[in-house]
């Protein structure tokens, strides 16, 4: 754990310039728009350890993959996010001498991230290796109203001296992926062209053929004049470059303005890259930096005011939680159906950038409780979109009849990964992905979802469940074998509680739905059912297994068992071990892990979370006092999902307790791997302890309802959720729950037990102090 940073309510601030902690930096002060994201890597020429990272949302390669041994089955390839052009480069001489802060003497040295504003601002003092000193100030931004802009404000004083200040801003398309599995550059050039007044390269992928074309342009002011200047034009293989010199007298500010676009061919014909991009730029010059960053503020503050989340009386807490939203509304801005969140999100190339399960299980519930339903509907159009894909990959499987498996981790639908307890054996995500849209309906009421696209994908992942199991004579019962659940220190299991359950579920909701359909929009029902081809044999099958599926459990602890041979491991609670063994995974061997009780992730209590209005209070107590002990949380995404059962059993220390182990993992750099990229999943499951834990919100019978709690020494907490076109702001106070409805429509909830109405624009309080939690 390294605590370096600054606690502020609104703001990440570093203070003092430690080149130790820069690549960490470098994760934690990210920015992005949903269309671009960029690592906190400094503008000028830095020689000290870094990771350079410009993403675009979309855009990857399919890098060959690399495995031991082949196993039928295996995707080919591994699809990596892509570092992409270096558009922030600006390098700075001062009297010829080089400006890079790992030879230079830094004092001043101020990094900070404004998250009400979107704006990443850096300051310093620079001692060069002549003696000279200047002061630099940075301002940067990728815009948020318009998504293909980034801006960059560059300012270097001389101090006490007058001095020739050489400002070279450049594109640079020559750039590697930190992970490469041949260590291979993944761009070739397409075309460059460099006038006076502006620089254009266009990049291509080595395969699939993603063009980016980066546009730049600048302006110039010394002493508050602007300058004209008369650029050198440098060219190099992927990279185009502009040099020039300015004088600045002592004390006087050189500032260097630079805007750039950058297109994708993802969203614009490729023979249009060019025109477009200037024509963007145009628009942003035009609109200059001042009010391009005016427009950042208004388009952060709309972000704000959907999804914030106020602290009072813990300003570490207040800060963490911030972060976590912010990172969150940077990731994914929802307007494109065909991007997703990947677990680092556009801040590190760790995962690949490609979306896994987290997005349906962990982040879906943050954009539909804080965004118009349009963004999590596209959440799920996404793996609408994919589901030809998934039936392919069933059937490279040997599932057959439109058995429809998702990938456990993806790009374009296609499976990246390959390890085979997770590649073939994981197959849980398919489950949360039919929970999703499950989740997505009730919440919204948006039931057209399920006729238009979510009962295709049911059909797909019940069939692959259907085919799936199999009837064991032993048990009379359907079983599953060969399984690795959420908890992935246990491979290769056989009746996994989680999967046996979500996959009976699955099956249920799909004959929920179809009767549904059945009932509301039954000339639809129909075609579908023609489509998929879909008969009353099918679906009665489907029937015969929910009646008849094993779900290993204990009479006797009355508990249900991760799986079978649960019992026969050694039952020793964390608790008990030695705390050099911890983290099991940089401890122990793979073997030993597999052989322990203990648990990585929630895995039954995963089940118990989804399907929460299934089980009483008392099985869920006895299920989590049996496995909350034996948990490890070795995965980021499993601390929430116990914080907020811990809440609903009134055992609200471990809740806190829980809730603090995510809050500020990657300020805090609790796992000593920010440095990778931040953790965006469990950001979102933090965002979750919050609501759904310390807020009590669920929805029941279609129906909102909070049963809140307020951690010891929070003087109050407040959070916003957008429900069915109203915006409440719920404030939990120790005494009070004070419901603000910030639109004018109408919303019955049901608060701590009670049924209560908020009227538009009015403002209601329910005591808590008769209410139980
Ligand atoms: C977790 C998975 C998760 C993945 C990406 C793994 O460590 O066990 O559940 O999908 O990380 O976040």
């Amino acid at each position: 754990m390294k605590k370096y940073l600054k606690v502020d309510p609104w703001s990440i601030i570093e203070e003092g310039f430690v080149a130790e902690n820069h690549e960490i930096s470098e994760s934690i002060f990210s920015i992005g728009n949903g269309h671009m994201g960029q690592r906190a890597n400094f503008e000028e020429h830095y020689t000290g350890q870094s990771l350079q990272g410009s993403y675009m949302a979309g855009v990857y390669y399919p890098d060959k993959t690399r495995v031991g041994w082949w196993k039928n089955g295996y995707p080919e390839y591994f699809a990596k996010v892509l570092n992409s052009t270096n558009w922030i480069g600006i390098d700075v001489k001062v009297n010829g001498e080089t400006l890079d802060l790992a030879t230079c003497t830094v004092t001043d040295f101020v990094r900070e991230l404004n998250m009400k504003e979107g704006v990443l601002r850096r300051s310093f003092t620079a001692e060069l290796p002549g003696g000279k000193k200047v002061k630099v100030a940075s301002t940067r931004f990728v815009s948020m109203s318009m998504k293909e802009i980034g801006a960059i404000k560059y300012a270097v004083t001389p101090v006490g001296f007058d001095a020739d200040i050489t400002f070279s801003p450049y594109l640079d398309g020559d750039v590697k992926n930190k992970d490469s599995n041949y260590d291979e550059k993944f761009w070739d050039e397409v075309s460059k062209s460099n006038r006076a007044d502006q620089a254009v390269l266009t990049i291509k992928t080595k395969k699939l053929d993603f063009y980016l074309t980066s546009t730049m342009t600048y302006a110039v002011e010394v002493a508050g004049t602007k300058a004209d200047v008369q650029p050198e034009l440098t060219e190099k293989e992927k990279f185009v470059g502009h040099s020039f010199q300015v004088q600045a007298k002592a004390d006087q500010e050189a500032v260097l303005y630079k805007y750039v676009s950058n297109v994708t061919s993802r969203d614009h014909a490729v023979d249009e890259l060019a025109s477009v991009g200037a024509e963007v730029l145009t628009k942003a010059v035009a609109a200059g930096f001042d009010s391009l960053l005016d427009q950042q503020k208004e388009a952060w503050a709309a972000k704000w005011k959907d999804s914030d989340i106020v602290i009072e009386g813990d300003v570490e807490a207040q800060q963490g939680i911030r972060f976590n939203i912010f990172h969150m509304n940077q990731t994914y801005t929802g307007e494109d159906s065909r991007l997703n969140i990947g677990p680092k999100g556009f801040t590190g190339e760790k995962y690949g950038g490609s979306t896994y399960w987290d997005t349906e299980a962990y982040c879906l519930p943050f954009y539909l409780s804080t965004a118009d339903e349009s963004i999590s509907r596209n959440l799920l159009v996404y793996r609408y979109k994919h589901l030809e894909k998934a039936i392919e990959n069933a059937e490279k499987l040997g599932f057959t009849d439109g058995a429809a498996l998702y990938p456990m981790v993806t790009m374009n639908g296609e499976e990246c990964h390959n390890e085979w307890e997770i590649t073939f054996e994981e197959i849980h995500r398919n489950g949360a992905i039919a929970y999703a849209i499950y989740n997505y309906t009730r919440y919204t009421g948006d039931y057209s979802y399920l006729g238009e696209y979510g009962l295709e994908v049911l059909a797909g992942i019940s069939r692959f469940w259907a085919q799936r199991v199999h009837f064991s004579k032993h048990q009379n019962q359907y079983v599953m074998l060969g399984v690795t659940g959420p908890n992935e220190y246990e491979n290769n299991v056989n009746n996994n509680w989680y999967t046996n359950r979500i996959a009976a579920w699955t099956m249920e909701y799909t004959l929920d739905v179809i009767a549904y359909l059945k009932e509301n929009e039954g000339a639809r029902l129909d075609a579908l059912m023609a489509k998929l081809n879909l008969s009353d044999a099918e679906t009665a099958k489907w029937q015969e297994i929910i009646e008849n599926m094993y779900y290993p459990a204990d009479e006797e602890k009355g508990v249900f068992l991760q799986q079978d041979g649960f019992l026969d491991k050694e039952l020793i609670p964390v608790s008990e071990l030695d705390e050099k063994h911890l983290p099991l995974n940089q401890n122990w061997s793979w073997d030993r892990i597999l052989r322990s009780c203990y648990i990585k992730q929630a895995d039954v209590l995963q089940g118990l979370y989804f399907l929460n209005d299934q089980y009483d209070l008392e099985t869920k107590k006895r299920n989590f006092d049996f496995y909350e002990p034996l948990t490890v949380h070795e995965s980021s995404l499993s601390p929430c999902v116990h914080s907020i059962l811990a809440c609903e059993l009134g055992y609200k220390e471990k809740a806190y307790e829980m809730y603090l182990r995510t809050a500020r993992l990657d300020l805090d750099n609790y796992n000593n791997d920010t440095e990778d990229g931040l953790h965006i999943t469990s950001m979102a499951g933090t965002w979750m302890s919050v609501v759904e834990g310390f807020g009590g919100k669920k929805i029941e019978d279609g129906t909102l309802s909070l049963n809140p709690f307020i951690p010891g020494h929070w003087q109050s907490f407040s959070f916003k959720i957008v429900f069915r076109g109203a915006r409440l702001n719920v404030q939990v106070t120790p005494d009070s729950i004070n419901i603000k409805n910030e639109t004018d429509v109408e919303t019955d909830l049901i608060v701590s037990g009670k049924e209560v109405t908020v009227k538009g624009n009015e403002t209601i309080q329910v005591s808590l102090a008769a209410s139980a939690v």
